[in-house]
């Protein structure tokens, strides 16, 4: 067990929150399952259903796009924070279809003030990307965008709404007119939208969410006033962050760690770790720069083994070598303590890995995070290279099991993280984990 497991057992470090270290899809689903004998909360603070976890228990494979992971475990209270934008209909299927599935959902609650997907936000975000064509940022066409920026321009629906008949049908009726206006601007082809069926539809909504539509915030004061343990479930990924990633080619949200404070209730300082999840390489779904990025038959070989599709819209994600640069970016502005390491059994059978250690940005070697996106796309990694390996690992249980060269090659990513891996998972299944590193945090982490 990690300093983290047992701190978190003791009861003196009640507040985690999981973050991705890259462009999301790094694992975080088993990342939270694994910890989840400890914890007694789990909060989504950002993203929508965008995000796709996915969690193996024993035969069973669930994927759940919006409904925190924690709620496969009877102990654990699911939250949704006011910082997620929620697109009920998703919500409602998702609730559904687990119940289908015998696990019960009754402890779901949903922020009151979490912001609502609207189906003119999901007509927004497929009509400006068709208009950008090759220029799009390659979103997910969820509608996250246009409802956090509703949210922002402060004209947008919150799930309290959806309980409250009038004041939902003169929000639509202000709104619509607008909403149609603007999707005939983007070019939209489909029907306008008719104030009356939305307020029909979102009523539905709101019946159905009714009892569980609460004020999270103060389920997760209360709870830590109590000393449960409060695990924060960030979504997509420290490169994605709309502040900290390649921008635009960003989510609409902040799944850096400090987002966890704004979008599930939490203060700074009652966060107590920070564990940072990241893959033994990268990859990246949708547009954008990617200085790593592996176009030949090693980045094939790795999507295919990784099973790198995405869990939301089933595209085959981009795939690249381990990227330094961003990490330290990411361990310093998310104030990661520690870090598991997913998937490094998918590097088995490559003769001589990769590892970009700098870059070279105009002629000068670079080893910050670039601020601007421009800068990322001019950037020629340099690389370290380390021996591969060519035994299977996925029976590795202590890092003795493992192969010296991927004890190497762990070690130099926790060398240049800079924090200590703790967790080093070889399979998909929970129990495919090695225990790496049980030191206490680092001073001033
Ligand atoms: P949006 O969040 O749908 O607006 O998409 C913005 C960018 O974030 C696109 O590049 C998406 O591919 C990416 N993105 C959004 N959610 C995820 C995720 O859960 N995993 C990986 N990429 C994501």
């Amino acid at each position: 067990m990690s300093g983290e497991h047992e701190r978190a057992r003791g009861g003196g470090m009640p507040a985690t929150v999981i973050v991705g270290l890259q462009w999301g899809d790094e694992g975080k689903g088993k990342a939270t399952d694994f910890l989840s004998e400890q914890v007694r909360w789990v909060v989504r603070y950002q993203g929508g259903d965008n995000a796709g976890h996915t969690i193996m228990l024993g035969p069973e494979v669930f994927k759940l796009h919006l409904v925190p992971s924690g709620v496969l475990y009877p102990h654990i209270v699911p939250l949704i924070g006011p910082g997620v934008v929620v697109n009920p209909m998703t919500l409602i299927a998702e609730l559904d279809g687990l119940a289908e599935r015998g696990v019960d959902t009754s402890r779901v609650r949903v922020s009151h003030a979490a912001h609502v997907i609207m189906p003119y936000h999901v007509a927004e975000d497929r009509a400006s990307e068709a208009r950008l064509g090759g220029a799009g940022i390659g979103t997910t066409r969820r509608g996250i965008g246009p409802a956090y920026a509703d949210r922002a321009l402060r004209v947008g629906l919150r799930m309290e709404d959806l309980l409250d008949a009038r004041a939902l049908r003169a929000k639509l009726e202000r709104l619509v007119p607008d909403k149609n206006a603007r999707l005939v601007r983007l070019g939209s082809e489909g029907a306008p939208l008719a104030v009356d069926a939305l307020v029909e539809s979102a009523l539905g909504w709101g019946e159905r969410l009714r009892g569980q539509i609460a004020d999270t915030t103060t389920l997760v004061q209360d709870a830590l006033r109590a000393g449960d343990h409060v695990l924060f479930e960030g979504a997509q990924g420290t490169l994605l962050d709309l502040d900290h990633g390649s921008y635009p080619y960003v989510t609409s949200s902040n799944p850096v760690a400090g987002g966890a404070c704004t979008g599930g209730g939490v203060g700074p300082l009652q966060v107590t770790a920070v564990i940072g999840i990241m893959k033994a390489y990268t990859t990246r779904v949708g547009a954008g720069p990617y200085p790593t990025e592996l176009t030949d038959e090693i980045g094939e070989g790795i999507a295919t083994r990784g099973h790198e599709y995405g869990t939301t819209t089933g595209r085959r994600r981009r795939v690249g070598w381990f990227d330094a640069v961003p990490l330290r970016y990411a361990v310093d502005v998310n104030s990661v303590s520690s870090i598991i390491l997913n998937k490094l059994d998918i590097l088995s059978g490559i003769d001589s890995i990769r590892l970009c250690v700098a870059y070279e940005i105009d002629g000068r070697r670079v080893e910050r995070w670039p601020a601007s996106g421009e800068e990322v796309a001019r950037a020629v990694p340099i690389y370290e290279t380390f021996p591969g390996w060519s035994e299977e690992i996925h029976t590795a249980r202590t890092p003795g099991d493992l192969p010296p060269n991927a004890r190497s090659y762990v070690a130099a990513l926790a060398s240049l993280a800079g924090v200590p891996i703790t967790l080093v998972s070889v399979g998909p299944e929970r129990t495919q984990t090695v225990t790496f590193d049980s030191r206490p945090l680092a001073a001033g982490r």
